[in-house]
C-alpha cells in the first residue's frame, strides 16, 4: 500500500506543476528557478549538514560547502555593496526571526506596518514579534498613496521612542521613506531594519530604493519573491560590528541549526546570475508591472495608488470590492487557470482575512518566463472577461493555457529550461 501512497504524491505533484506549466502565475510572493539553481538543489548538498561559519564547523566534509558559502558571501556582498551578507536563515520569516533576537527583547517596542497596510504576519503581534514579547505599534498608512505617511510616522516614533522601527511589506508597491524619516530615526536612537522580502529582486537589480544606503542597519529577505532563487533568506548589514555579531549568532546557534545547503548554494548561483541579468529582469518587472496595472484601470477595476502611478514594484493591489469581493475574484480566476490571491486592503479590519477587499497581483513570475508589455496587456483582457464580463472560465482557461504555452521557458539566467517540468528520477 505505501508504494502506492508514494505513487500517488508523485502524481499529485505532477499534476501540480502542470497546473502551474498550464496557468499564468501573479502570485506577488513566487517563482520560478533557473536550471542552474534547480541542479544543485536536488544534488547530494541536500543531505548534509554544516553548522556554523566556514572554516569553523562542528562537522566533517564540508570542504567543498565552505568553498560554497564563501563564494555565495562574496556574490552578495558585491550584487548589494556590503561586506555584511549572512546567507544562511532558511526562509525570509527564519530571517526575520534572527533579526527580531538580535535587535530587541521582550517589553521593548517596535514600530510595523499594520497588517491591513500590507505587512507581512510575521511582524505582527501573533506572529514572531509577538513570539519575542515584544510591543508593536503601526505607522500611520495613506491608503490613497498605499505608503506609510513620513510626516506621522516621524511624530510618532520621536514621541513612542521605539527601540526598532521595522519597514518592508508583502503588498509593497512604492519605497518605504527611509529618507524622509532619517531625522526621526535619529532622534528616537532606533535601529531601522528593512524587511526586503519582497522587493529583493528589485534592489539587486538597483531599481527600488537601497535600503541599506538608506539608513537600514538590517535588510531581511526572502530568495524566491522578485530575486528569482530558491526558497530561503538572507540577512544584509550596514551596522556596527556588535550589532552584526548578535545577528550572526541569532542566525545559529539562534534560530537554526543546519542552513539547507543545497537552498544556499542555489542562492548563490541566483545572486551570479542577478549580476548579470538582474537589471534587466528589474526593468522588465517594473514596465510590466505598470502597463497591467494601467490596462486593468482602463478596463475598470479599481486598481490602487491611480495618484503615484499605481506602482513603482512588481505588485500591484485592486479593491474588488464590487466586483463580488477578494474571495470570489480569487477563485473565479483560478478556475481560469489564472492564480493570484485575495487581500486585505488599508480599511480591512484583520478579521476581513478570509474575504477582503482586495486582490493582489505580482508580474515578477510572468516576466520571468518571457512575458512582456502585449502579453501584459492579454492577462488584463483575460481577467476582465472572467470578472467584469463574467464569461465562461473554461473558455478562459483554454486561452491562458494557449498563451501560456509560449512562455514556459526561465529567462534572465544561464542554460535554457522549461520551468515548469517535472524531474522525472525513476
Ligand atoms: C514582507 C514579508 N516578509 C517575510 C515574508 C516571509 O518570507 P518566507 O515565506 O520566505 O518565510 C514574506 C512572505 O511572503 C513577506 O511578504
Amino acid at each position: 500500500m505505501s508504494y502506492e501512497d508514494a505513487q500517488y504524491i508523485r502524481e499529485m505533484a505532477m499534476k501540480h506543476s502542470e497546473m502551474f506549466g498550464d496557468g499564468i502565475a501573479l502570485i506577488a510572493s513566487e517563482n520560478v528557478m533557473s536550471p542552474l539553481a534547480k541542479e544543485v538543489m536536488i544534488s547530494d548538498l541536500e543531505s548534509r549538514y554544516a553548522e556554523g561559519l566556514p572554516h569553523h564547523r562542528y562537522y566533517q566534509g564540508n570542504y567543498y560547502v565552505d568553498l560554497i558559502e564563501d563564494r555565495t558571501n562574496e556574490l552578495l556582498s558585491k550584487l548589494f555593496r556590503t561586506s555584511q551578507t549572512d546567507p544562511r536563515p532558511i526562509s525570509g520569516t527564519n530571517a526575520n526571526s534572527a533579526a527580531i533576537y538580535a535587535l530587541a527583547g521582550p517589553g521593548d517596542l517596535v514600530a510595523t506596518p499594520s497588517l491591513s497596510g500590507g505587512g507581512h504576519i510575521s511582524a505582527a503581534e501573533f506572529g514572531i514579534l509577538g513570539m519575542r514579547s515584544v510591543r508593536t505599534i503601526n505607522y500611520p498608512y495613506d491608503s490613497d498613496t498605499m505608503t506609510i505617511d513620513p510626516d506621522q510616522a516621524s511624530k510618532m516614533i520621536i514621541r513612542e521612542k521605539p527601540k526598532v522601527c521595522l519597514f518592508g511589506q508583502s503588498v509593497f508597491m512604492f519605497p518605504a521613506p527611509l529618507k524622509e524619516m532619517s531625522e526621526a530615526f535619529h532622534e528616537a536612537g532606533c535601529k531601522v531594519w528593512y524587511d526586503g522580502a519582497h522587493v529583493l529582486g528589485l534592489i539587486a537589480g538597483g531599481r527600488f530604493q537601497d535600503p541599506l544606503r538608506e539608513g537600514a542597519d538590517i535588510v531581511t529577505g526572502s530568495t524566491h519573491k522578485t530575486f528569482p532563487g530558491p526558497q530561503h533568506g538572507v540577512i544584509l548589514g550596514n551596522t556596527d560590528d556588535e550589532t552584526w555579531k548578535a545577528v550572526r549568532r541569532a542566525v545559529f546557534p539562534g534560530v537554526l541549526s543546519n542552513h539547507h545547503l543545497n537552498a544556499m548554494a542555489a542562492l548563490g548561483v541566483t545572486a551570479a546570475e542577478e549580476l548579470e541579468f538582474g537589471k534587466k529582469y528589474a526593468d522588465d518587472i517594473i514596465s510590466n508591472a505598470k502597463t497591467l496595472a494601467e490596462e486593468l484601470y482602463s478596463n475598470g477595476f479599481n486598481v490602487l495608488a491611480e495618484k503615484r502611478g499605481f506602482t513603482e514594484s512588481h505588485t500591484m493591489a485592486v479593491d474588488v470590492s464590487k466586483n463580488g469581493g477578494g474571495r470570489y475574484v480569487a477563485e473565479t480566476l483560478e478556475k481560469c487557470g489564472i492564480i493570484l490571491n485575495k487581500n486585505l486592503l488599508p480599511w480591512d479590519d484583520n478579521k476581513k482575512s478570509q474575504n477582503p477587499s482586495g486582490i493582489r497581483i505580482g508580474v515578477q513570475e510572468a516576466t520571468r518566463v518571457g512575458m512582456g508589455k502585449s502579453e501584459m496587456k492579454e492577462i488584463a483582457s483575460l481577467i476582465t472577461r472572467a470578472i467584469i464580463k463574467h464569461e465562461d472560465p473554461e473558455k478562459i482557461r483554454t486561452e491562458v493555457k494557449q498563451l501560456k504555452s509560449g512562455f514556459r521557458e526561465v529567462k534572465y539566467c544561464y542554460g535554457k529550461m522549461d520551468g515548469y517540468s517535472y524531474i522525472k528520477l525513476i
